[in-house]
């Protein structure tokens, strides 16, 4: 990745020259963030057992807090330490995304590197890394090459604690092994409960530990600050989810394998960082890029095939249930399949119409016939077009007509036999061009017993991520492994589900309006959602009784920009865009990669405003949303260059318009805009506001 500015700096302030004996006596260590108001105090207590503090403005965060390892198969690292050696570092340097949300993103930040070693006859070591930003900080375990640590490591435990100051008020979701699919949560944290919280256990689902969350868990403190964390760089290792222990802490629990490890690895070895962003204000955690930060750079040459782009797909017709995955049912029935050749050429007809890039298209392949029957595995061979798709014709003519044929690989679950035929699956979509693949992971995984978000689909990920880089494939993965900003080192994996997406508000109980004002505070600061977004026939009582989503039409426009992905679908039926072809217009203007993103104004779980600069043009594009009350709110148009003059576009709710009761009530209108102009927008019951600002 391209480095703007070349001024990286290290200074090493203490080294290995320190005299012996002062060594020795060492049991503390101390570091700030770069502008000095955020302080990482470490220390040994009196059995050797590590700890550490996080303050803010002289004001704890972080409380005395446990750090180590356990293992199955050795003697736990948590106690018996001494300080061997400390180092320290600063780093402030800048570089630059090849897309995203922010183009330029400086890191600087601090560094304090312990080296720790037991005081036992055979001495094992562990280093703990601390990176301290002026917004967060990420630490991580180094366990080195040693002597008394060789061969096969089974960690049982990682005992990282996270001890809040308060019973903060904190957003949440469960500690599912295999799904972020569920609606947040806001409780204290002494109050976090799965099971009253009415979290419904699916046969696909595993809530070990009611009292524990997957995060990024956000929170909310006494002191006025805005606390989430989170992970950063999950590699080889298990997901972390969070259980809510005594005195207000939140203790690691690993997801485990299928017989209980936890991870199995061998030193050396890193742990992923353990993240904790802190921000005066709630809107300040958006554009907080410590999670980037915390990832190495960019390891693929060649990126240029990862585009951002808006797609279309034969998707939201099976999802309402008006035709089907399979091209028959199990019982051999033929049904009405949605991707034949000639739905897939309307849809192409369509996206040339307006635009629109990609063409997501499902359910094209062999083997939907079984999807969810139990006990069947290994029916998707990822190569078999059903009879009435002729996969070369549809892309070819979608390549005549500029159109990006995005391709789908729904495993079931079944990793295992996706594993053993990925390298024949990626090839077969190389060699007809295609440059993006949405996966999927719906179903209870295979092998039995692994689970989404253990190290086994961490691995599994990780080679995915690796053979799509090899065949020039961009990766939007549904039931994904947790976004940890991975994106930064493999720019092919754009996006992900890894939420209660879209699809819910076609068959099950609908994601409540104030779900969109918490995602950007919550899911979002790991990495890039593929919500898909903008459903504009809000009520789907034709399609199923009593089937509503809870947003106005102008609330799904504003989700272009509220809700950050690179790849940003336009998931309705063009039939229904047809019946709404202006307010279509603002699907078809709005970017997805920005120059720089500002957040306007927000209240988690009430309301969002977030403005968005496109990259490599003057644009700006604007998108505000409420949950289930109506609001005013103030937008000042400040972030526009000074003495230029716009054209606003401005896609709102009408006066009368309503979730429950008028959702698709919309008024365009258009204004001359500056600098100087503060719009006042009024926002509806479950509504929104959508601008696109246009340089004159
Ligand atoms: C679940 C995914 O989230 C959804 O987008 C997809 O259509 C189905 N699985 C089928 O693959
Ligand atoms: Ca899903």
């Amino acid at each position: 990745m391209r480095k703007l500015l070349s001024f990286f700096s290290i200074i090493l302030l203490l080294s290995g020259c320190a005299e012996e004996s002062k060594k020795q006596e060492q049991t503390s260590a101390s570091i700030t963030s770069p502008n000095g108001n955020l302080e990482v105090h470490f220390q040994l207590d009196n059995n050797g057992k590590p700890f550490y503090l996080v303050k803010k403005n002289n004001t704890t965060v972080i409380d005395t807090s446990y750090l180590g390892l356990k293992f199955k198969n050795h003697p736990a690292l948590i106690q018996n330490f001494k300080i061997a050696e400390v180092t320290t570092a600063e780093a402030d340097e800048t570089w630059e995304q090849p897309w995203g949300e922010q183009r330029v993103i400086r890191d600087h930040h601090k560094q304090l590197h312990l080296h720790l070693e037991e005081t036992t006859d055979k001495p094992r070591k562990l280093n703990i890394i601390f990176k301290v930003f002026n917004d967060g900080v990420g630490f991580r375990y180094d366990i080195p090459q040693q002597e008394y640590l060789k061969g096969d490591l089974v960690i049982s435990d990682e005992v990282t604690q996270f001890k809040l100051t308060n019973d903060h008020k904190s957003w949440w979701i469960p500690a599912d092994y295999d799904s972020y699919e569920y609606t947040y949560s806001e409780t204290k944290l002494s109050e976090i409960d799965a099971q009253k919280a009415g979290y419904a256990q699916r046969h696909d689902r595993n809530i070990t530990n009611f009292h524990a969350v997957n995060t990024p868990i956000t929170m909310e403190t006494e002191d006025g600050f805005y606390v989430s964390i989170h992970e950063a760089n999950l590699t080889d290792y298990a997901g972390m989810t969070l259980g809510v222990t005594k005195n207000n802490t939140l203790s690691t629990e690993l997801v485990p394998w299928e017989n209980g490890d936890k991870v199995r690895t061998q030193a050396p070895f890193v742990s992923p960082w353990r993240s904790i962003m802190i921000n005066d204000e709630a809107k300040d955690l958006v554009t907080n890029y410590l999670i980037l930060n915390l990832n190495e750079p960019n390891k693929l040459k060649n990126t240029a095939y990862a585009k951002p782009m808006k797609y279309t797909g034969i998707w939201w017709e099976m999802h309402l249930g008006k035709s089907t995955w399979g091209r028959k049912d199990a019982e051999g029935n033929y049904t009405t399949h949605g991707a034949t050749t000639e739905n897939a050429l309307s849809y192409i007809d369509f996206n040339k119409k307006y635009d629109i890039e990609g063409l997501l298209i499902e359910g094209w392949n062999t083997g939907w016939e079984y999807w969810g029957a139990q006990d069947t595995i290994g029916f998707f061979d990822f190569i078999t077009p059903y009879d009435d798709f002729d996969i070369k014709k549809v892309v070819n003519t979608a390549k005549e007509n500029g159109i990006e044929i995005i391709g789908h690989h729904e495993t079931s679950g079944d990793a295992n036999n996706y594993e053993n035929r990925l390298e024949k699956a990626y090839q077969y979509y190389e060699d007809l061009g295609i440059h993006a693949i949405k996966t999927g992971y719906a179903g209870g995984l295979v092998p039995k017993g692994e689970f989404h978000h253990g190290q086994y689909m961490v691995r599994h990920h990780q080679k995915v991520i690796e053979t799509a880089a090899k065949h020039q494939l961009a990766i939007d993965a549904h039931e994904p492994i947790k976004a940890t900003g991975l994106r930064r080192t493999y720019p092919n994996f754009m996006t992900r589900e890894g939420v209660r997406g879209m699809e819910f508000n076609g068959w099950a109980d609908e994601n409540p309006p104030s779900h969109t004002t918490i995602l950007p505070f919550t899911r979002i600061l790991g990495g890039p959602v593929d919500y898909t977004p903008g459903i504009f026939q809000i009520d789907l009582a034709e399609y199923r009784d009593g089937q509503a989503i809870q947003s106005t039409l102008a609330n799904q426009l504003a989700l272009y920009v509220i809700l950050y992905s690179p790849m940003q679908m336009a998931a309705d039926l063009p039939e229904n865009y047809n019946k709404y072809e202006d307010a279509f217009q603002f699907i078809e203007e709005v970017a997805v990669d920005w120059e720089t993103t500002k957040v306007i104004d927000a209240k988690i779980g009430d309301h969002i405003t977030i403005a968005r600069k496109q990259r490599d043009s003057d644009n700006w594009f604007v998108g505000s949303v409420t949950d289930e009350e109506a609001r005013n709110i103030e937008i000042s148009f400040d972030f526009l260059d000074e003495n230029a003059n716009y054209k606003a576009r401005i896609y709102r709710d009408a006066a009368d318009a309503d979730f429950e009761k008028n959702p698709s009530a919309y008024t365009i209108e258009e204004m001359e805009v500056n600098s100087t102009t503060v719009y006042k927008a009024n926002l509806a019951r479950g509504g929104g506001v959508a601008i696109s600002i246009l340089k004159q």
